[in-house]
Order: C-alpha cells, then sequence, then structure tokens
C-alpha cells in the first residue's frame, strides 16, 4: 500500500524515518501519467534500495510560456494503482504552491551541459529541472534516485549538479524503454493520432540507419547524423535537431569517436518527441 504525502515536510520525515530504521530510500521523480518507463526505474530502484518514494510533480518551472504545462496528461488515480502495484512504498504528489510558496526566488543552473542541444530550444527548461531535482533531492536526503536515460541530456546534467554541489545522491541512468515497434515509450506519445503514431516511427528508423553504418564500421560523426537525418526528416512536420555529440561533454564530437551520441527531436502536429542512441554502447533500437 503506497502511503500518499502531500506536503513537503511529511515528506522529509517519511524518508528520514525510512533511513532511521535502515533502510536504503530509492527516489523515482517524475511527472505522474506514467509508463512502462517509470515501472522500470521503479524494478531498478527496488533492486537497489528498500524504501521506494515515488514524486509525482508537474513542475511548472520547467515548462516555457506556450508549451503544454496546462494540458500535460495529469492521471493521478491510475498513476497511483500503478505504484501500488510495484510496490512503491511512498507518493509524494505537491501542489505547486508547497513547492514554489509566494516569493521563491532561488535558481539551479548547470552552464555547459544545459546548452546545446534541448538547451538551443528550450531555453529555461533545464534551469527549472535542476531547481525542482534539487529541492526533491534536499527533501529526500541521502538516496539512489533513478532517471530515464530518454532524458540523456537532463540526467547528464542532474549527475553533473549532484557532483558539483556534494549531494550525497547515488544517480542512476537506466535504459530506454519502447514499445514493441520500437517507437520510446513518452507520456507524450498520448498525444499522437494513429496516422502520427505510425511517422513517429521514423525516428528509430533513422537511429537504426546510423547504427547499422556503425557496425558496418562508419565513425564519422557527421555521416552518422546525416544518416540518421535523410530518414527522420521526411517523417516529421518539423525538425529541432538530428545531432552528434560527445556522449559526456555534449559538445561536438571529435573524429573517430569510440562512442558517439545522436540525439533527435522532432515534431508532429502539436507534439514534440526525443528520443538517442549512444553508437558503441547501446544495443541497436
Ligand atoms: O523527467 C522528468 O519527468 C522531469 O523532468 C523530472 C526529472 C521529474 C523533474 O521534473
Amino acid at each position: 500500500m503506497s502511503e500518499v504525502v502531500r506536503k513537503p515536510t511529511e515528506f522529509r520525515r517519511a524518508c528520514e524515518d525510512a533511513r532511521a530504521v535502515q533502510r536504503r530510500v530509492g527516489l523515482v521523480p517524475t511527472m505522474g501519467a506514467l509508463h512502462e518507463g517509470h515501472f522500470s526505474l521503479i524494478d531498478e530502484a527496488r533492486s537497489r534500495a528498500d524504501f521506494i518514494a515515488l514524486t509525482i510533480f508537474v513542475n511548472p518551472l520547467q515548462f516555457a510560456p506556450g508549451e503544454d504545462l496546462a494540458c500535460y496528461p495529469r492521471t493521478f488515480e491510475s498513476d497511483l494503482a500503478g505504484c501500488r502495484e510495484r510496490g512503491v512504498d511512498l507518493v509524494f504528489a505537491p501542489e505547486p504552491n508547497a513547492m514554489y510558496p509566494p516569493g521563491f526566488q532561488t535558481e539551479v543552473s548547470v552552464k555547459e551541459l544545459g546548452k546545446p542541444l534541448e538547451g538551443g530550444f528550450r531555453t529555461s527548461h533545464f534551469d527549472g529541472v535542476t531547481t525542482v531535482v534539487t529541492k526533491l533531492f534536499n527533501l529526500t536526503g541521502p538516496c539512489t534516485a533513478m532517471f530515464g536515460r530518454k532524458d540523456y541530456q537532463q540526467w547528464k546534467i542532474l549527475s553533473r549538479m549532484a557532483l558539483d554541489l556534494h549531494m550525497p545522491i547515488e544517480l542512476v541512468g537506466c535504459p530506454i524503454i519502447r514499445e514493441a515497434d520500437g517507437l520510446a515509450l513518452s507520456s507524450r506519445n498520448r498525444y499522437l493520432s494513429p496516422s502520427e503514431r505510425e511517422r513517429a516511427l521514423g525516428i528509430v528508423s533513422g537511429l537504426r540507419h546510423a547504427y547499422d553504418a556503425w557496425a558496418h564500421g562508419e565513425r564519422d560523426p557527421n555521416t552518422l547524423r546525416s544518416l540518421a537525418e535523410e530518414v527522420i526528416r521526411p517523417t516529421f512536420d518539423r525538425l529541432d535537431y538530428v545531432a552528434a555529440a560527445d556522449p559526456e561533454t555534449l559538445a561536438p564530437s571529435p573524429p573517430s569517436p569510440s562512442r558517439l551520441l545522436i540525439a533527435v527531436a522532432a515534431h508532429l502536429g502539436s507534439t514534440r518527441l526525443i528520443d538517442n542512441l549512444v553508437l558503441g554502447e547501446d544495443p541497436r533500437p
């Protein structure tokens, strides 16, 4: 039975109580609309910790005006049922006012890693993410925290932040979970019409194209990037980027890398999808 708390003080106390009886806290921060990708984070947390805390908070700070904050899917009752089924011990679901009371004015920012890729298109997004996750880490205290690698740049930024600020958090980046046909799971997939859902497969086809070229020995970052882009571009209404980057610094990759991040952001109608693959490390998607 998952306990639900709404107040930050209650959440902090419950995590402290768990640690007081020697339970290792596993944290799964989410914005709700839970799917198998989130459930895989819960399973991973259970393999590393014995008290599982999941947070559900659609964080207004990480949405720019005009993005989908107002219509972001909110499915609290079914999220809770999923948490109960998966053995989550504690659900923290605060109201925006509890996280950002009047007068709130502090921001946490990771400088360089936030600039490329998503940072070029969602300029204030990562400051909103690092600020809310700092608050969640502060409330949780020492723990192991799970993040999905579908948000690859977010995972790298949060890992840097935890290191830079001596946070007592072990951060785990968990593999992307895909549908049987390869589409990466996302809470935003539910916005897609049946025909858009079909076209969305263009991303994974593009990533596979790059993967196959890499498997045949191609190592030029720009060639690999272009191979992915030539498959992805025609199926999408608009492409924000198909990028080839160093998987650690996220800067443009040097020639002949031993690992290469291919990252994509593309639009179908009003839905924006992201996906990525680390060549030289990830399996064929
Ligand atoms: O990845 C997400 O769902 C969100 O960005 C996070 C980490 C829960 C912060 O709001």
